[in-house]
């Protein structure tokens, strides 16, 4: 079942709240303002439903909270360093937002524009599709660029993210979602008893800016190694250069592809068990380090210092900048089509 709710205007453009239900009658919702995801409700070890991402229940908290919590990320997540880059022998200048750097597509990036709402017709599942212009030069961003993003919340409790672009000009693109987790139920304590695994030999070094120096490092025998499953508290406090400069774990984790999934988290105490899979090279293994309690949510809860976890599936920072990445460029006339999964389930 697919609900569509009209919650507000924005910019004179109609604001929607978008529940899809599915045959186990757990529910997801969605709104337009930044193609962002606001709810996930599923079940513990007793059945017990409850919501795990980070969001709001009005439309007010939605358009004065925190951009980020559950949004599309463009036209590049994550950040580039000093905001420049050059394509085709042209320097890009983009708005900075992160200090000396730009940050996820910049302050008024996708996160922060409404969507054109769907149907979605062709789909066994309730499913929703949000569709953006990104204008030429938005933020400093060369092209126009057409994105969909396409959300399905199977019976067996896979939300299904596809991501489809093009653009009329040569362009950068690194799309995610940025949602915050907590299998205990959002607002309900911290992730550090989260146990975590992400299939990655190595991961992206960071300088003091969070810009990648172009190391990457073996995981093995440092904090960063969640080859085989740790919790996120075990090791976050560790004297460890990289754990220092992230606050915590900040990091891109540079996928293996060996298996089909990339990533899990499992929380002990509600059973919760949550798979990623996806067809990117990488994941920011964000832990909530920046969260101080400020932003209050879902039934007045207040998102507490890591209090949230995010798994956002893309490309490495700075790519533009570090030619030995894989390519984050966008071809005239090129579409961008990837798929990203978060499967939702009770571990026996
Ligand atoms: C970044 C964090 C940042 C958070 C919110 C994450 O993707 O890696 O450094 O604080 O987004 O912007």
């Amino acid at each position: 079942m697919v609900i569509k709710e009209l919650i507000g205007t924005n910019n004179g453009k109609e604001v929607y709240l978008v529940t899809l239900i599915n045959k186990a009658g757990n529910v997801v919702r969605l709104s337009n303002f930044g193609a962002r995801l606001t709810w996930i409700e599923v079940p513990d070890k007793n059945g017990i439903k409850d919501n795990v991402i980070f969001g709001y229940d009005t439309f007010d908290q939605i358009i004065k909270g925190d951009p980020y919590f559950g949004s599309v990320v463009g036209r590049y997540a994550n950040r580039i360093a000093k905001g420049k880059f050059t394509l085709e022998g042209v320097e890009y200048h983009l708005t900075l937002n992160d200090g000396v750097n730009s940050e996820h597509g910049g302050p008024f990036g996708w996160h922060s524009q409404v969507w054109e709402t769907a149907g979605v017709q062709d789909s066994k599942f309730p499913a929703i599709m949000f569709t953006l212009m990104s204008p030429d030069m938005q933020e400093g961003y060369p092209g126009n660029m057409d994105v969909k993003v396409r959300y399905t919340w199977t019976d067996n409790n896979e939300l299904i993210i596809d991501y489809t672009c093009s653009t009329d000009k040569m362009s950068v693109l690194n799309i995610t979602n940025h949602a915050y987790f907590n299998l205990h139920g959002a607002g309900n304590g911290d992730i550090l008893d989260h146990q975590v695994v992400i299939k990655a030999s190595t991961f992206v070094v960071v300088d003091s800016t969070l810009i990648p120096t172009g190391e990457l490092r073996p995981v093995t025998g440092t904090p960063l190694d969640f080859s085989k499953p740790r919790a996120v508290g075990e090791r976050i406090v560790e004297n460890y250069g990289q754990i220092i400069l992230g606050k915590g774990y900040d990091h891109t984790f540079v996928l293996d592809k060996k298996d089909p999934v990339d990533a899990t988290v499992y929380d002990p105490q509600s059973g919760r068990l949550m798979e990623i899979m996806t067809d990117q090279p990488g994941v920011q293994f964000y832990t909530g380090n920046f969260l101080d309690g400020s932003m209050i949510g879902h039934g007045n809860k207040p998102y507490n210092y890591r209090s949230g976890l995010c798994l956002e599936t893309g490309h490495y920072p700075d790519s533009p900048n570090h030619s030995e990445f894989p390519t984050t460029v966008l071809n005239r006339g090129e579409t961008f089509n990837s798929q990203t999964i978060y499967r939702f389930s009770i571990k026996k």
